[in-house]
């Protein structure tokens, strides 16, 4: 059987992690600046995370969710904890575009209103509501029509403004850090703005946190640089560190009814036992503020490379961008140097590598990226 080919594919076979490093089947190590696109938070194949998942698939790997399972409660507890929402409720999902769906969902529920309005350059996921606030129409069959959404321009005080005074706008979907988009900042300004304005019309802020979050901008979720608290967050990629479990947490004011939400997978015992380990390595390993100092020590080195129009980002999630298509540069850095990049539209190299990653490791990368661009 052929595998369907929808996967732009580089001829490399990664069979292998170690922290920030992953390897070849040749045993060939590649540096991960990638992350597996954001999904490797504590770093390939941690000590701890394997045995807590070996010992629990050794237990029971899944049981539905009709009964009791103490390990979401666990999760719950120590992501309230790290994240400083321990007032919020914890409802369990299998990724990004899921969590987001739900989060929509939810927010016409409880206002019962339809209009949906999100931003220039989003991506949310996937599936159909998800889909509806993506700013990006190639990705949409026609199926997926019919959704009645406005897409504002990212930081335009005014233009959201008018968008919420007529006060019919179920909720306003927006990044902590626009990473598809090439790692675009909402202002803080903007942020305080979007929840006051949010708070005064009925509409529900949801803040997409599926990339940003956990840990990565250095803080827990990047809208908390802002002072902000949203309705709704929505969690996936980091949160596993690879293994399959997204989230959204709730503001208390959200009455939760039996039956309202579900899935079959979402909070089973693996993704739990893998949820809890990530978060019990983010705090012993304090990753958050590591992110947050090696972050800054990279991207002061990377502005001193001359070939780069921008360097912007927090923490370890970082937008190089370029006057020039990055193409031949990710290339080069990835066959030549064996450093795996993102990259966001054709001009923006896009830094997301593991939150343990050491200032030497940040060095190696500046050194080879100065090698392929000189
Ligand atoms: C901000 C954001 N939201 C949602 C998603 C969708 O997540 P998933 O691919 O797990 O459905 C992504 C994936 O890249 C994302 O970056």
């Amino acid at each position: 059987m052929q595998l369907f080919d929808v996967y732009p594919l580089f001829d490399i076979n990664i069979v292998e992690g170690k922290a920030c490093y992953t390897f070849d089947e040749n045993a060939c190590p590649y540096l991960d600046f990638y992350g597996g696109h954001a999904v490797v938070s504590i770093g390939h194949s941690h000590p701890k995370y394997v045995k807590r998942i070996k010992e629990q698939v050794e237990k029971i790997g899944f049981y539905s969710n009709s009964v009791i399972n103490k390990l979401q409660n666990e999760v719950a507890e120590r992501l309230g904890a790290l994240s400083g929402y321990d007032d919020y409720a914890l409802f369990l999902v299998n990724s990004g575009a899921e969590a987001n769906e739900n989060a929509i969902k939810l927010a016409s529920f409880h206002n019962t209103r339809r209009k949906l309005i999100a931003f220039r350059n989003s991506f949310h996921g996937r599936t159909s509501a998800a889909l509806s606030v993506t700013d990006n129409k190639r990705i949409a069959a026609p199926v997926n029509e019919g959704f009645d959404v406005q897409f504002l321009p990212l930081n335009d005080e005014a233009a959201l403004e008018a968008a919420l005074e007529p006060g019919d706008v179920c909720t306003v979907i927006i990044e902590g850090i626009q990473g598809v988009g090439g790692v675009q900042i909402p202002t803080d300004n903007f942020l305080k703005t979007l929840s006051k304005a949010c708070r005064k019309h009925g509409t529900v802020l949801i803040l997409d946190e599926i990339q940003s979050g956990y840990g990565r901008s250095g803080r827990f979720f990047a809208h908390q640089h802002a002072g902000i608290r949203p309705d709704i967050i929505t969690m996936a990629k980091g949160m596993g560190n690879g293994f399959p479990i997204g989230g959204m947490l709730i503001h208390p004011r959200f009455e939760a009814r039996k039956g309202m939400l579900g899935t079959t997978f979402g909070g089973n015992h693996l993704a739990c036992a893998a949820a809890a380990a990530v978060l019990e390595v983010m705090h012993e390993e304090k990753l958050i503020e590591n992110a947050e100092q090696v972050g800054r020590y990279l991207m002061k080195k990377l502005s001193q490379l001359h070939q780069i129009k921008e360097v912007r980002g927090r923490g370890l999630m970082i937008g190089l961008e370029f006057e020039v298509p990055v193409e031949e540069i990710r290339r080069r850095l990835l066959f030549e140097k064996k450093i795996f990049t993102g990259q966001s539209g054709t001009q923006i190299l896009r830094l997301l590598p593991p939150l343990c990653l050491s200032k030497t490791e940040a060095d190696s990368f500046v050194k080879a990226l100065k090698a392929v661009l000189d």
